[in-house]
């Protein structure tokens, strides 16, 4: 019989800590949040919104690099996490960086810079900021104006202006970084190699939940042909919102987050093979350079701590009509493949969607890779994402579009695909057959952006209204234009 358990370790701000669900009669699905507060009374983590959008509960998980000497930290919102996901990990909040004196020297660089510069006020926002800021501290390299507010955009402040919070940021950010932290990484990094038990399969009964983390991708098939009515969780970052908004009770967890097998990137014949478990903000890293539609998707795609859990497989497995990743996999061909015990079969992202949130997936597969090709020398590639705020926000209208012409400017191959504008990611079937074969000029795609603007029957909703929408997608076919009429 395979060998499980129900306890799982961590490290809590500096402090080895274990946590029996058995014994403690804790819900398996209990956020991060949720035990910090109200177990272990670190009201320093805030409470805002509960489903991830305001980033008052912000705090860092790190966990080993693959050198095993050093550390990565990432901003996470503990509001939608569910603890085991913490087991053999390192879990940090405000009140782990720096000795909780009045005495500011002994602030952490991120907490200091935030008191020279003004960058708070009625303070409930602050702990998150600080956690943020100590992430991006943490992460190598220089940083850019943008890469800084990149990194700020999930953390929300009602009161105090971003520009004193930035000039925090890039004033802790300037010199070599050095804290208590990075001087004994290699010393946390064995710790943590100790604590983490990662081959055995985490099983916890409690009277309302069912919860088992497989670490293998073969038990997790197996797992999903005995139980196809088991919630699949990896990030959690839409199944989390289902308790912490709809009070719903998850009756049954498989939560994949621990399968390394599906959290692999590879480039090979010209196609990107991303792990179904990759958290999106490191796909977005690995494509800056080779595949930059999708960079920049994912640039807009929620905030840093949002990306850094929820994953690819998450992002098609939710099967929403306004999803970011599935409008550019669509209109760049992209494979879905589906593994069950029995066989492993891809599925056009064309075809991957059936209905209203209903994939393609039989009850006994999970989507193990996707497979992307890179654009091809004549081929442009675009996404577009039309939301009420640049960042942090979900899409209104999304287009992506692809783009083969001629050497004399005609379109040999075309294809777009809209998010929002109807219950699944549809292509513009119509405005695609028009536009095909016909000279690639302004005066055919304003034909063109007449057929598209009666194409769809979008939904109004508190977004948005149908007409915007459909002016809205008109509107991106114009933008693609003028950003490819000279390409
Ligand atoms: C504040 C906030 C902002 C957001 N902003 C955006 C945004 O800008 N754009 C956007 O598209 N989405 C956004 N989302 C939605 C969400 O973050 C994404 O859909 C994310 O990719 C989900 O990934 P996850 O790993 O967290 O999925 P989970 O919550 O773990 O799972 C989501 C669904 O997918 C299924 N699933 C997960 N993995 C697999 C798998 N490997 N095989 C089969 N099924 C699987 C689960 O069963 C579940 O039904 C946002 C969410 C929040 C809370
Ligand atoms: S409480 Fe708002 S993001 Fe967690
Ligand atoms: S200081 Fe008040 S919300 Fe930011």
């Amino acid at each position: 019989m395979k060998k499980t358990k129900s306890t799982i370790t961590f490290i809590f701000n500096g402090e080895a800590v274990s946590v029996n669900f058995g014994n403690e009669n804790l819900l398996p699905s209990t956020t991060v949040l949720n035990w910090l507060r109200n177990t272990q009374n670190h009201k320093e983590v805030k409470e805002g919104c509960a489903e991830g959008d305001c980033g008052a509960c912000t705090v860092v998980v790190a966990e080993p690099a693959p050198d095993g000497q050093s550390l990565i930290y990432k901003a996470v919102n503990a509001c939608i996490l569910f603890l085991p996901t913490l087991d053999g990990k390192m879990l940090i909040t405000t009140a782990g960086l720096s000795p909780l004196t009045n005495d500011t020297k002994e602030l952490h660089p991120v907490q200091k810079a935030i008191v020279h510069e003004h960058a708070t006020q009625c303070g409930f926002c602050t702990p998150g900021f600080a956690m943020s800021l100590f992430a991006l501290y943490h992460k190598p390299g220089k940083h850019s104006h943008l890469e800084i507010n990149n990194a700020l955009a999930g953390n929300l402040c009602r009161c105090t202006g971003y520009d004193s919070i930035r000039k925090a940021a890039k004033s802790a950010l300037i010199g070599n970084r050095t804290d208590a932290f990075s001087k004994k990484e290699s010393e946390i990094a064995r710790l943590l190699q100790n604590v983490n038990d990662c081959k055995t399969t985490l099983e916890i009964k409690h009277p309302l939940q069912k919860y088992i983390r497989p670490v293998e991708l073969k038990e997790l098939l197996e797992l999903r042909a005995l139980y196809p009515e088991a919630l699949i969780v990896n990030g959690s970052t839409d199944a989390a919102l289902r308790q912490s908004k709809h009070f719903e009770n998850l009756p049954f967890i498989i939560d994949i987050s621990a399968i390394s097998e599906l959290q692999t990137f590879e480039i090979s014949d010209n196609t990107i093979i991303a792990g179904a478990g990759l958290c999106l903000e490191d796909l977005r890293l690995q494509c800056e350079q080779v595949y930059p539609a999708l960079y920049d998707i994912l640039s807009v795609f929620a905030s840093r701590q949002i990306r850094n859990t929820a994953t690819l497989g998450g992002n098609l497995g939710s099967a929403s009509p306004i999803g970011d990743t599935l409008p550019l996999l669509m209109a760049g061909n992209a494979e879905i493949e589906a593994s069950s015990l029995r066989c492993k079969r891809k599925i056009p992202a064309r075809e991957f969607v059936k209905s209203y949130r209903t994939t393609a997936l039989s009850k006994n597969e999970i989507i193990s890779k996707v497979h992307i090709p890179l654009p091809q020398k004549d081929e442009i590639i675009k996404m577009y994402k039309v939301s009420k705020r640049h960042d942090m926000d979900i899409s209104t209208v999304s287009a992506a579009f692809l783009l083969n012409k001629s050497k004399t400017g005609l379109v040999k191959d075309f294809s777009v695909y809209f998010g929002g504008m109807a219950a699944t990611t549809l292509p513009a079937a119509k405005t695609i057959r028009f536009l095909m074969g016909k000279k690639w000029e302004e005066s055919i795609v304003i034909k063109a952006m007449k057929i598209l603007e009666k194409e769809f029957k979008p939904l109004s909703d508190a977004r948005s209204g149908a007409d915007f929408r459909n002016l809205a997608a008109a509107g991106l076919l114009m933008k693609f234009y003028h950003e490819t009429k000279d390409v």
